[in-house]
């Protein structure tokens, strides 16, 4: 097991070791993660995942926090991060606040925030207040209905000094690490140099210091669609839905329970 991170760790694995971040949303497998990774996000993607909701609009912070108090159960050596839910730092006293029930409620180590130089002076405000934040820039899924859809970026030149600006505004801030999502390759290789901090990709290639997935995907539960960047490690839907035929087949010939499984 590695030992645990710290803000101070993250920041200094730049340029020296890769990251990985994984997202759990419950202490099960949050447990099974943790001995593993250096980060687990608690993301509001368990607004579509966990919730079966089409986007991730409708997270309360109220969940977010039942969520995270699961992970932090669950996993006592990965560094924890709470998103935070759509709405909920939309000026810099209400994101304090908010944050700050975040860190009075569980254990989380630090909270994820959508935006780019837009949202750099909420970001000032909670780390001049002690909260440690995550940046995110690039798609963001809180976007989606301003955007009108999940739209990759990183495209043209102007897209590209545009993510360069966010970031660079992000972490002038104060954020200790930066999530980057939907971006072309080049791009998010572009954003990582720029940077003194981490810059943590999901479908922004490989060139960049970590990477997260959302884990029913990597590990295969989530079937409703599969983003182009995400790599399937395990079928975990089918091996589901096998094993859960077999019992049902099971129950119903009486070959189980049997005198093994019996006091
Ligand atoms: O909500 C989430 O899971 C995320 C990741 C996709 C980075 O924000």
């Amino acid at each position: 097991m590695n030992k645990k991170h710290t803000v101070a760790s993250i920041k200094a694995s730049k340029n020296k070791t890769v990251l990985s971040m994984i997202t759990a949303y419950d202490a099960l497998f949050a447990k099974l993660f943790d001995p593993i990774v250096d980060m687990i996000l608690v993301g509001d993607s368990l607004n579509m995942t966990f919730y079966g909701k089409n986007d991730t609009l409708s997270a309360t912070l109220e969940q977010m926090i039942y969520h995270t108090q699961a992970v932090c159960n669950g996993a006592k050596n990965s560094f924890i991060i709470c998103d935070m839910p759509f709405g909920t730092y939309t000026t810099k006293e209400e994101a304090l606040e908010n944050c700050i029930k975040v860190y009075k409620e569980t254990t989380a180590d630090a909270v994820k925030i959508e935006g780019g130089a837009e949202k750099a002076e909420i970001i000032k405000h909670l780390t001049d207040n002690a909260i440690a934040v995550m940046g995110h820039i690039g798609l963001m899924p809180q976007y989606v209905r301003f955007e009108g859809g999940y739209k990759v970026k990183g495209k043209e030149e102007k897209e590209i000094e545009k993510l360069i600006c966010d970031a660079k505004a992000v972490e002038d801030a104060g954020a200790f690490c930066l999530v980057i999502e939907g971006v072309k390759p080049v791009a998010a290789q572009e954003v990582a140099k720029s940077l003194h901090i981490p810059v943590i990709g999901i479908g922004a290639g490989a060139g960049v210091d970590g990477q997260v997935l959302v884990w029913s995907d990597m590990l295969g539960f989530f079937e409703d669609f599969k983003p182009k960047f995400v790599k399937r490690y395990l079928n975990g839907a089918e091996l589901v839905k096998n094993a859960v035929k077999k019992y049902d087949e099971e129950v119903k010939s009486g070959s189980f329970p049997n005198s093994e499984h019996s006091y």
